[in-house]
């Protein structure tokens, strides 16, 4: 299994660690699994030098914080190992100029300056993913529902690149992450938790202090009707605090329906906040340690990278040797 996640925040937030960070971990109890932390992708938009490379840092220490264990898990920053822009490149030739347009990803990111302004790089960033997925003989790529065209366009690649060259890539599948997780902003309910649409007060950050936390699931839009009940088109703040309650608790919705009949939304929400407070504190706890010492965070990633190059080499040199490039030496 492969995966990627941007470091363009100064932490990741808590719709990111129930929808991606805590999957990754379970899943390596049953998978072999690579995951990247995708520096390359995050320059697709314009980055300050000093806050990349903190960013990249803090993004790596919190998947090992969330559970990410060096020793059963690969863990990596993508420009650590070269053959992902190089594969991107071989795989660019490969793609449709028409084909690439109609990612409809782009077509968002881009809206806000409006395509004129975007860069190429933002445009060409879904064949840069397909590379990253290729490059390890990857079978199934764990992700949310918004990257499905993403691997869709990965697994045509694979594909057209093994019919004209020969068998050469591993056809991934998607592995559709499980929506219980699927969390959205707290002030406006009808968008998806995110670091580029949500105001601050709409997302709770993985590394955020408690009580800014807890005033902000205290603020949290509900509605009038006063019941703690699962409705997602009536009720869909309360709906949104019961599944981030649910999936950090591990119990189910309807069970905490019957707990919090007729308790009204100041008794629930004051437990949730308690309850998200108690189970980020130590994802907070061990990335703060792990910033403390850089020499050694520094030093698992590039052990990460070494085990990546490892498998990203070979799939390169055949590659290199199927489209014709001379050997090198
Ligand atoms: N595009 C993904 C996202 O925004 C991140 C990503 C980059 C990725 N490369 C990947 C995800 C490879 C899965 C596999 O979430």
């Amino acid at each position: 299994m492969f995966s990627g996640i941007q470091p363009t925040a100064d932490s990741f937030h808590i719709g990111n660690y129930l929808g991606a960070l805590r999957q990754w971990v379970a899943l390596q109890e049953t998978h072999d699994t690579v995951y990247c932390v995708v520096d390359l992708h995050a320059i697709t938009v314009p980055q300050q030098p000093a806050d990349l490379r903190r960013r990249t840092r803090v993004a790596a220490a919190q998947l090992f914080a969330a559970g990410l264990d060096p020793d059963r898990s690969i863990v990596f920053v993508q420009s650590h190992v070269p053959e992902h822009a190089e594969l991107a490149w071989v795989l660019s030739c490969i793609t449709g100029f028409g084909e690439a347009s109609r990612m409809v990803q782009f077509k968002d990111k881009s809206a806000k300056s409006g395509a004129e302004a975007a860069s190429v790089g933002l445009f060409t960033y879904p064949i840069l993913q397909a590379a990253d997925i290729l490059l390890y003989d990857t079978d199934q790529v764990p992700v949310g529902e918004d990257q499905r065209q993403h691997l869709e366009l990965t697994r045509d690649l694979a594909q057209r690149f093994n019919h004209r060259f020969g068998q050469t890539f591993v056809v991934p599948g998607p592995y559709i992450l499980p929506d219980v997780a699927k969390i959205t902003d707290l002030q406006d309910p009808s968008i998806k938790m995110s670091k580029s649409a949500s105001a601050p007060q709409g997302i709770i950050d993985v590394l955020e202090d408690p009580g800014s936390v807890r005033r902000k699931i205290m603020r949290a839009v509900t509605d009038t009707d006063g019941e703690v009940r699962a409705d997602e088109e009536a009720k869909p703040g309360v709906t949104n605090l019961l599944r981030i309650y649910s999936a950090l608790a591990g119990v189910p919705v309807a069970e905490l329906e019957t707990r919090y009949a007729g308790a009204g939304y100041g008794t629930f929400k004051k437990e949730l906040a308690e309850i998200v407070v108690d189970a980020l504190a130590p994802v907070r706890e061990r990335t703060e340690k792990l910033l403390a010492n850089e020499t050694e965070l520094d030093r698992m990633l590039a052990t990460g990278a070494a085990k990546a190059h490892a498998l990203a080499g070979p799939t390169f040199a055949r590659v290199r040797d199927k489209v014709g490039f001379l050997p090198a030496s």
